[in-house]
């Protein structure tokens, strides 16, 4: 603790909000697109009280319109762009759901989310196994060291072998995956599962169309041979074979990364749902305080803001125009200490400026509600926040400044031009908005002038949303002409002095002040660094290795 000053939380205010911060789980679903994570996400808010906004998880046929409707491109692709929270209580916990893009393209987008939770449910198809996006999420898991809990999803549906898909996860991750429950029945007959710690049976009855929770029964190994037969006898046999493997589950193994709980659910049928959240409540932490200050060599931070201390939030992302009738821009942030309290006058760490947050909301999709307070783990969408970033911190009191989140390695490039040279202005402001959100690196150099920026992308997809919001939000639509460059690295001036007389490479300024060398291809990078060995080099954070 460090407050000292008079208006240091009384101890009986810092026990309420450490307990407060005790009682919440703050997650988000990464999957490959269609593994089910909306499924999932319905079947969650089912089984829970919905706090912030009943009504606010819709059926199918409304859910892609709720979940993001500001933009016709989300429509046709039908994907999520925008991401907010969903809150809600189970027992005496509360569980926010953060949301994370659909798309591999957005998956900076996703890595600034993963910023803001404290564990990451990884969701599988149990027909298609671990997907390309699965795996690229699942590292930037294991960069930001979130524990992972995997949900092995649609086993209603003929899959794949439970066997094989807890060695496809240990050969392609290198997770042990730890299942703490093994389906009894084969995928496409899901009867119900032997939950492992207790020994008992769980059989599910399905519900029609999976709109109400899923009745459960729970029984003994005997009731559950006499009930399942010889699939009772097979989930046995094989539970006792990962035993013998060490393939049961160990609280510090999965905190530190190791081991991964598997739990077995059919999200449409609402199978294996409350077992889900039971394991979110038990084994995933809570909302953690977050570190400042220098990193040492292993990456861990000098100072922590332990969660009693006086209010502090992160913003993990900054959305504008999210539908049709906000058209505002939103920051959301999550609480990382002390109580949020609507109203309350902050300070904006990277100006030293009051921040007032008049307007706090909930924000889920389309729906909106007021926030009054919130306390270490929730997330808080600050309406009209001009002046904040992705990264950026508040606080009261006592000031911290949480480190910046680490910017992915852009392997697009495009340089943008207005179509209409009269809408200059319009040009510019949107071109700084989309990069002060995010949604593209915006790079400059004398050389191209400020009329032509390059925009970077770390998936292609994000030209698309720059594209279109140029044009509809700011009247300046863009021209893009793309650039042959694939690779970036950081440099400095002194070496940006030398570089700037090698071939095939160009020098650009990112807005954030770093300078970055792009070059054709890993072949030509790898070239000027043998050739260049004095010269700064850095490696940007990879989205895709
Ligand atoms: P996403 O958000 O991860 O992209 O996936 P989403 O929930 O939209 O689910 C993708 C498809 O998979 C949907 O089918 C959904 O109904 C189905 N699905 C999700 N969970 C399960 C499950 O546990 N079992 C089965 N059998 N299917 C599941 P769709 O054909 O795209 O839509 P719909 O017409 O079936 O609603």
């Amino acid at each position: 603790m460090t407050t000292t000053d008079s208006a240091a939380p009384s101890s009986a205010a810092a026990e309420a909000v450490t307990r407060e911060a005790r009682r919440r789980r703050t997650f988000a679903i990464i999957s490959h697109p269609d593994a089910g994570k909306s499924t999932m996400t319905e079947a969650l808010a089912l089984h829970a009280e919905v706090i912030t906004e009943a009504g606010a998880v819709h059926g199918k046929a409304g859910r892609r319109a709720t979940v993001s409707d500001w933009m016709d491109m989300e429509k046709a692709r039908g994907i999520s762009i925008t991401s907010a929270a969903l809150q809600f209580a189970y027992d005496e916990y509360v569980v926010n759901l953060v949301d994370t893009p659909g798309h591999s393209d957005f998956s900076e987008d996703t890595y600034r989310v993963l910023s803001a939770v404290d564990a990451a449910v990884m969701l599988v198809d149990a027909a298609k196994g671990l997907e390309p996006q699965t795996l690229k999420l699942f590292r930037v898991c294991k960069a930001r060291g979130l524990p992972v809990i995997t949900v092995i999803n649609k086993w209603d549906r003929p899959g794949l072998d439970a066997l094989a898909l807890m060695d496809e996860i240990y050969r392609e991750i290198g997770l042990q995956p730890t299942p703490l429950t093994w389906p009894v029945g084969i995928a496409g007959d899901f009867r119900g599962v032997l939950e492992r710690r207790t020994g008992d049976y769980v059989a599910y009855t399905r519900t029609a169309g999976g709109a109400t929770r899923a009745p459960e029964e729970r029984m003994g190994p005997d009731a559950a041979l006499a009930r399942a037969g010889v699939d009772w006898t097979t989930a046995v046999e094989e539970s006792e074979l990962l035993a013998a493997d060490g393939a049961d589950h160990d609280q510090d193994l999965f905190l530190d990364g190791i081991t991964t709980p598997v739990l077995f659910a059919s999200a449409i049928s609402n199978f294996g749902v409350a077992a889900l959240l039971e394991t979110l409540i038990e084994l995933a932490p809570p909302a953690a305080p977050f570190s400042y200050g220098d990193a040492d060599a292993a990456g861990r931070r000098a100072h922590t803001r332990e969660v009693s201390e006086p209010f502090s939030a992160f913003v993990f992302k900054v959305q504008a125009g999210m539908n049709t009738a906000h058209r505002d821009r939103v920051a959301f942030a999550r609480v990382t200490s002390g109580v949020f309290e609507r109203g309350m006058v902050a300070t904006h760490a990277q100006t030293g400026r009051p921040f007032a947050t008049k307007y706090a909301q909930a924000v889920f999709g389309r729906e909106r509600t007021v926030i009054d307070t919130a306390y270490p783990g929730d997330i808080i969408g600050l309406v009209n926040a001009t002046a904040l970033r992705p990264g950026d911190t508040i606080f009261l009191q006592d000031p911290v400044m949480f480190p910046p989140i680490a910017t992915f390695a852009p392997e697009h490039f495009a340089v943008a031009t207005s179509k209409d040279s009269s809408k200059f202005k319009q040009f510019r402001k949107g071109i700084d908005q989309l990069d002060s959100e995010g949604v593209v690196q915006v790079l400059r150099s004398d050389l191209r002038g400020n009329q032509s920026p390059v925009l970077a992308a770390v998936g292609p997809m994000q030209f698309e949303v720059a594209q279109a919001r140029m044009e509809s939000e700011f009247g300046a639509p863009i021209k893009l002409e793309m650039l042959g460059y694939t690779q970036a690295r950081r440099t400095d001036a002194a070496s940006a002095a030398t570089l700037a007389s090698v071939r095939q490479v160009e020098i650009l300024a990112r807005s954030d002040g770093a300078l970055l060398l792009l070059a054709p291809d890993r072949w030509r990078m790898t070239a000027i660094e043998r050739d260049h060995p004095d010269l700064v080099l850095e490696p940007l954070l990879a989205g895709d290795s």
